[in-house]
C-alpha cells in the first residue's frame, strides 16, 4: 500500500461521536399544529399520518403531546369557520390562530410562532387580495399592496393573541418591512418575524393543501412564490428581506433546496430554517407503508441532511417522532 491517510481510522464506534459533525437535537425542530374552528373532534389528516385538525379547545392538549417529546417550539395553521374574498378571519380578534394562541400562551410552556398568510382565508385560497379579473385571466393575480395592509393586520393581531413569533408565509414583495413597521407601531419591537423568505412555487405542498384546506381555487401561485428553477434569485429575496427587518430566514421546502439552504447560511449572517413540507413527510411515509424504507431511519436522515447543510431550525411533521428517538 502507497497511502496513508485511511479515514477509516475514524469510523470505529469508539471515534464516530466525537468526530460527528452534526447533532440533531428535539430543540431544532418545529412542529406544525392545525387549529380547524370547523371541527368538534380531533381528525385525523389522511395524507400526513400522525397529524390531526384539532378544534381550538383541543389544542393545549395537542401541543402539550409535542413538548412532551422535547420539542419546544410549534408553529400554528388555522382553518377557518367561513372564508371570504378578502380573508377577514384572518386577522379577526376571535379568529382560529387568535383563540388557539391566546390558550398555547396561557396555558403550556411552548414557543408559539404563528403562520401569517391568507390562502386559507379566502375563499379564492389565494395568499392575498385579487386584482379585478384575476378569476378569468390568468395574467392577473394577488394585488401585492393592497395585501400588505391585510398581512400587517394579522400579524397585529397574532402579537395580541400573545405569540411569541410571526411567519408571514405568502412571498408578498415588502411584507417583512411591512409587518415589521405595523408590529413596532403597536409596541412589539421585541417581537421576531421569521420569514419564509425563499418560498417556492413547489408541488410538494399537496398534501398541506389538503389539511390546511388552502389549495387556490383556480390558477396556481407562480405568480408570487418563487421558481423552482432559481437560486440565485433565492439570495436578492433573502437580501430584501434581512433589509426588510427579517431575524430569521426561512428556505421551503428543504430537501430539494439543500443547494439554497446551504448558500443563505453562508452569505447571510442570520439564523437560517428550513421547512421540511408535507409532501416531504408523505412520500417518506408513503414508501415506508409498502415496506421500501426504514421511516425511522430516512426520517432521521432527512433532518440531519438539512442541518448538515446549514438549517439550524427545521420544521417539520417528524419533529416528535424524530425527538421521541432521539
Ligand atoms: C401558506 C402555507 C403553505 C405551506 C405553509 N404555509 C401552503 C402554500 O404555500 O401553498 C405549506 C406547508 C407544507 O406543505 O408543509 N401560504
Amino acid at each position: 500500500m502507497d497511502f496513508h491517510d485511511r479515514p477509516r481510522r475514524l469510523r470505529t464506534d469508539g471515534v464516530r461521536p466525537l468526530v460527528s459533525e452534526t447533532e440533531l437535537s428535539p430543540t431544532d425542530l418545529v412542529a406544525p399544529v392545525f387549529v380547524d374552528a370547523t371541527a368538534d373532534e380531533r381528525v385525523a389528516i389522511e395524507s400526513m399520518p400522525g397529524h390531526e385538525r384539532v378544534p381550538p379547545e383541543a389544542c393545549v392538549d395537542r401541543v402539550r403531546e409535542i413538548t412532551d417529546t422535547g420539542v419546544e417550539a410549534v408553529i400554528v395553521f388555522g382553518i377557518p369557520e367561513s372564508k371570504d374574498e378578502t380573508g377577514t378571519r384572518a386577522w379577526a380578534d376571535d379568529g382560529v390562530v387568535q383563540r388557539a394562541v391566546r390558550r398555547i400562551a396561557a396555558e403550556t410552556d411552548a414557543y408559539a410562532i404563528t403562520d401569517a398568510c391568507l390562502c386559507e382565508y379566502t375563499s379564492h385560497g389565494h395568499c392575498g387580495i385579487l386584482e379585478a379579473g384575476a378569476e378569468s385571466d390568468p395574467r392577473l393575480t394577488v394585488d401585492n399592496d393592497a395585501t400588505l395592509e391585510r398581512l400587517e393586520r394579522v400579524a397585529v393581531s397574532h402579537a395580541e393573541a400573545g405569540a411569541d413569533m410571526i411567519a408571514p408565509s405568502g412571498m408578498m414583495d415588502g411584507m417583512v418591512g411591512a409587518i415589521r413597521d405595523a408590529l413596532d407601531g403597536a409596541g412589539y419591537e421585541n417581537l421576531p418575524i421569521m420569514s419564509y423568505a425563499a418560498k417556492y412555487e413547489s408541488a410538494f405542498y399537496g398534501p398541506f393543501r389538503d389539511a390546511a384546506d388552502g389549495a387556490p381555487a383556480f390558477g396556481d401561485r407562480r405568480h408570487y412564490q418563487m421558481d423552482p428553477a432559481n437560486a440565485r434569485e433565492a439570495r436578492r429575496e433573502v437580501a430584501l428581506d434581512v433589509e426588510e427587518g427579517a431575524d430569521v430566514l426561512m428556505i421551503k421546502p428543504a430537501l430539494p433546496y439543500l443547494d439554497v439552504v446551504a448558500d443563505v447560511r453562508r452569505s447571510f449572517e442570520r439564523p437560517v430554517a428550513a421547512y421540511n413540507v408535507s409532501g416531504e413527510y408523505a412520500m417518506l411515509h408513503a414508501a415506508a407503508d409498502r415496506g421500501w424504507l426504514s421511516l425511522e431511519a430516512v426520517a432521521r436522515e432527512s433532518l440531519l441532511s438539512i442541518k448538515r447543510a446549514g438549517a439550524d431550525l427545521i420544521i417539520t411533521y417528524f419533529a416528535e417522532d424524530v425527538a421521541d428517538a432521539l
